[in-house]
C-alpha cells in the first residue's frame, strides 16, 4: 500500500503540472485531494493493515498530502496573478469619464417656501414660534371672540378630536388656523410681541385651491401706538420682498371676530401687473381684475387682547393669517394650478422645484 501511496502523489504531481485554470484547479482538487478524492478512497484500505504498519502509512500519507497541498497552493497563486494580469489588459478603467451622479433630494417647496417666509420676517424683528396643532377649542375659537354657539365657526371646518372635554377650554381640535397662536403667545407675558407663527393647519376641505392639511403663516405685532399703517408697511415689505419689487397690496374690508378692523389682503396679479389686461388687450386668466386674494389680516379685537390677559386701553396690536401653499403658489414662475400636487408624493411633479 506504501508503494501505491507514493506512485499516487507522483502522479498527481504530474498530472498538476497540466492544469492551466484556475477553474481546472477546482476540479483538480476536488477529485485528487477532496474528501471523495482519489487520495482518499486509497486511504481507506488503512484499516486492513496490521497496526504498525497502519501507523507508518499513515504518517507517510500526511506528509505526502502536506507536500501536494502546498505545490497547489503554489499553482493557485500564479494562476491567480496570472488572470489579474489578463483583467488589467481587458478591463481598464478611464478615471478621466465623468461619474454618474447619486440621486439627490432635495426640500420640499413647501419647506422651501416656510424657510424663505421666516427669514424675511426675521429680518424686521419678528422671532419664529411654534404652537400646538392638536389644540384646544378656546385657543382655536372662544378666546379668538367666537363662542361656541357663533355660526362664524362653521367657516373653519374643523376636525374634532375623540377625546375628553376639558372643563374650561372645551373640546380637542385640529387647528384650523395659526391665529391659536395669538393667545398662547400673549401667554408667555413677555411684551412687545413680534411672533411669525408657522404651522400646520386642518380643515374638512379638498379641492384644487384646497387641501385638508396645508400650512399657514400667523403675524402678530403687540405693541404702544399700533395703527394700520404699520400693518399695511409689513405687508408691503413681505409682498415685495417675496414676490418682487413691482408688487403692491391692497387692503378690502372683511370680517373676522377676532380682529376689528377686518381685511382681506390681495397683491397685484404678477401675469397682468394688476391691470386685469394682457399687451394684446384680453382678459387676465389668472386674476381676471388685477388682484390676488393672500389672506386675512386686521387689527386685533380688544377681547382677544383681554382673552390674553394684555390691557387694550394700553397695548395695541395688529396680525395677519395666510396660507403658505397659496403664497407661495402665486410667485411668478410656479404655475402649479392645483394644491392637490404639492402632496401627491409624485417625483416627477417635485423635482421640477
Ligand atoms: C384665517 O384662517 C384667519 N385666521 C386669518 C387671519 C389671521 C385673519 C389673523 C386676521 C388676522 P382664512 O380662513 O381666510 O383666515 O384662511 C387664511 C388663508 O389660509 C387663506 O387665504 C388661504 O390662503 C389659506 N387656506 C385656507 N383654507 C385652506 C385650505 N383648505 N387649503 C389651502 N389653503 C387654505
Amino acid at each position: 500500500m506504501k508503494e501505491q501511496l507514493e506512485q499516487l502523489a507522483k502522479d498527481i504531481l504530474v498530472a498538476l503540472d497540466g492544469v492551466n485554470t484556475l477553474a481546472a484547479l477546482e476540479t483538480f482538487e476536488i477529485e485528487r485531494l477532496g474528501r471523495k478524492g482519489e487520495f482518499n478512497a486509497l486511504l481507506k484500505g488503512l484499516g486492513a493493515l496490521a497496526p504498525e504498519e497502519r501507523a507508518a502509512v499513515g504518517a507517510r500519507a500526511n506528509v505526502l498530502k502536506q507536500e501536494i497541498t502546498a505545490v497547489v497552493a503554489a499553482k493557485r497563486a500564479v494562476l491567480e496573478s496570472a488572470s489579474l494580469g489578463a483583467l488589467a489588459e481587458t478591463d481598464r478603467i478611464d478615471v478621466t469619464v465623468p461619474g454618474t451622479r447619486p440621486p439627490e433630494g432635495h426640500l420640499h417647496l413647501t419647506s422651501q417656501a416656510i424657510s424663505e417666509i421666516t427669514d424675511i420676517f426675521r429680518r424686521i424683528g419678528f422671532t419664529r414660534v411654534r404652537h400646538p396643532e392638536v389644540e384646544w377649542d378656546w385657543y382655536a375659537f372662544e378666546a379668538l371672540n367666537m363662542p361656541g354657539d357663533h355660526p362664524a365657526r362653521d367657516e373653519w371646518e374643523t376636525f374634532f378630536m375623540d377625546a375628553p372635554v376639558h372643563s374650561t377650554l372645551g373640546k380637542m381640535v385640529l387647528t384650523p388656523h395659526t391665529s391659536n397662536g395669538q393667545i398662547r403667545e400673549m401667554e408667555k407675558r413677555e411684551l412687545p410681541i413680534r411672533m411669525i407663527n408657522i404651522s400646520k393647519t386642518y380643515r374638512r376641505q379638498i379641492d384644487v385651491s384646497h387641501v385638508p392639511m396645508f400650512h399657514q403663516f400667523e403675524g402678530l405685532l403687540v405693541d404702544r401706538d399700533v395703527s394700520v399703517t404699520h400693518l399695511k408697511g409689513v405687508l408691503d415689505y413681505f409682498a415685495r420682498t417675496f414676490f418682487g419689487a413691482d408688487r403692491k397690496t391692497r387692503l378690502r374690508p372683511f370680517h373676522f371676530r377676532f380682529t376689528e378692523p377686518s381685511f382681506e389682503v390681495d397683491i397685484s396679479c404678477g401675469i397682468c401687473g394688476g391691470t386685469g389686461k394682457l399687451s394684446d388687450g384680453a382678459k387676465c386668466r389668472l386674476c381676471k381684475q388685477g388682484w390676488l386674494e393672500l389672506g386675512g389680516a386686521g387689527m386685533v379685537h380688544p377681547n382677544v387682547l383681554r382673552a390674553g390677559k394684555i390691557d387694550p386701553e394700553k397695548w395695541g396690536a395688529f396680525a395677519f393669517g395666510w396660507g403658505v401653499e397659496r403664497t407661495m403658489m402665486m410667485k411668478a414662475g410656479v404655475q402649479i394650478d392645483d394644491i392637490r400636487e404639492l402632496y401627491r408624493s409624485d417625483f416627477r411633479f417635485l423635482g421640477q422645484f
